[in-house]
């Protein structure tokens, strides 16, 4: 670190890692400086490199050369899920202070690993709960710590994932299969549980999970059905068809420069001959009916905490539009959050307090609700040593236990699982 700017190497310049944490690092160049990076792909290399300043001389294309010594303060580790674990435990022998995506691994001796790995290194990790730092998430964590509510007695969590999201990320993306990522109750809802972990302030004590694959497969594809949407007669009217998720979308927005989805079909700046080749050939243009899918789309948690709170978790693929629902119940009051909504406090025997969400939000431009850019400002604050941190990596991998034994206990038909041994 030099007057306060510390240097910045990034693994995985994908949509994570380019799109979101180095453009937000970017915008802060008293803060962060990005020298180094390394991604398999050569297009996102020299997209990213010519965006962020990076000579063609720190840009790689083996993971091996990140580790051959330590190349800057930090290390942004954007890979996919299966990486996470040997990209930080890497990263801590060579010495890098990380800032890591979610999950960390679908594996209990992994997650342990990783922390002996951190401890012996000392270097400080940041894991992308991003959540935890939106603002509506601190306005109600602010509400239940008031006291208000009395004391949480159980929570009711919904994570409605949206129609067309679990068709892109969890039916034709890179979250489809457990071969090649973690499941579904760690690649999307590792937040959900963080966050409900987070709130009932106490080690869970057991899980018990149930859930499926129920609609996304060849026995539920509407008559006549091509394998892929471009050459579909239902192109213009299923929900889940790649020309409305993808192609209707860019040519409404006037096909501007457009970011995540389209960015995750097609490498920006799209053209729109590459798009169409994209979908015609590539893996978003599949019918949903017709991949090589294994991910559930529903699935039920029920949990009990040390300290007495139950919580259940209910992910579904099947609503309109994505957006926590979720409520505190208190011995006092209960608590409401639509978290691209509002939140309603509901203290018994008064009137309910309605706060509008947007009002929190430091600019909507920013994504997970503004979480993505405090997540940054957090990680410069943790690297100086100003602990407003609100995640540690201890606190992160008990959340990934109960995701992993809740999804020991979906594959074993429900059974209750404890989450410590
Ligand atoms: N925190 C969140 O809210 C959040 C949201 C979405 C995704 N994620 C997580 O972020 C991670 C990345 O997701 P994404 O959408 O950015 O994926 P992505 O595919 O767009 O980016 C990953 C990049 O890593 C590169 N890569 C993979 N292995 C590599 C290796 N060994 N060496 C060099 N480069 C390598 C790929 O080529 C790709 O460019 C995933 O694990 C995902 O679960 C987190």
């Amino acid at each position: 670190m030099t007057n306060g700017i510390f240097t910045v190497a990034i693994l995985g310049v994908g949509a994570r890692g380019g799109d979101v944490y180095g453009k937000l690092m970017k915008k802060q160049p008293d803060k962060y400086k990005i020298t180094h990076l390394c991604d398999m792909r050569k297009d996102r290399l020299e997209y990213y490199g010519e965006l962020f300043g990076v000579p063609e001389s720190q840009r790689y294309t083996n993971e091996d050369d990140i580790f051959a010594e330590r190349k800057a303060d930090i290390l942004v580790i954007g890979t996919q899920d299966n990486d996470h674990i040997r990209h930080a435990i890497r990263a801590f022998e060579t010495g890098y202070d990380i800032l890591v995506e979610k999950p960390l691994s679908d594996n209990e001796e992994e997650c342990l690993k990783l922390l002996e790995a951190q401890k012996k290194s000392g270097c400080k990790a940041l894991v992308c709960h991003v959540l935890r730092y939106a603002p509506a998430y601190r306005k109600l964590y602010e509400i239940v710590n008031s006291g208000i509510l009395g004391k949480i007695v159980s929570i009711n969590w919904t994570e409605p994932v949206a129609y067309w999201h679990q068709a892109h990320s969890y039916v034709r993306g890179n979250w489809r299969n457990t071969d090649i990522a973690a499941p579904m109750i760690l690649a999307k809802c590792c937040h959900d549980l963080d966050l409900i972990q987070w709130f009932a302030k106490s080690k869970c004590r057991s899980v018990s999970s149930v859930g499926s694959l129920d609609f996304f497969k060849p026995e539920c594809a509407p008559e006549g059905a091509a394998k892929r949407c471009t050459d579909c007669p239902h192109k213009s009217s299923c929900p889940y068809s790649a020309y409305k998720i993808y192609w209707e979308k860019w040519e409404k927005s006037g096909r501007p420069e457009t970011g995540w989805p389209v960015s995750a079909v097609c490498q920006e700046p799209v053209k729109e001959k590459e798009f169409l080749n994209a979908l015609e050939n590539g893996p978003y243009g599949r019918c949903v009916f017709y991949c090589d899918n294994n991910v559930v789309d529903h699935q039920t948690v029920q949990m009990l905490f040390e300290n007495g709170i139950t919580a259940t978790l209910h992910m579904t693929a099947f609503t309109a539009t994505g957006g926590r629902r979720v409520t505190l119940f208190g011995t006092y009051g209960e608590v409401s959050m639509y978290d691209k909504e509002k939140i309603v406090v509901s203290v018994f025997g008064k009137p309910d307090e309605v706060i509008d969400v947007s009002t929190l939000t430091i600019d909507s431009s920013y994504g997970h609700g503004g979480g993505d850019y405090m997540l940054i400002n957090t990680l410069y604050d943790m690297l100086m040593g100003n602990s407003a941190m609100e995640t540690s990596l201890e606190a992160s991998i008990e959340s990934h236990l109960m995701g992993i034994k809740a999804e020991e206990s979906r594959l074993a038909g429900g059974e209750l699982k404890l989450v410590h041994r």
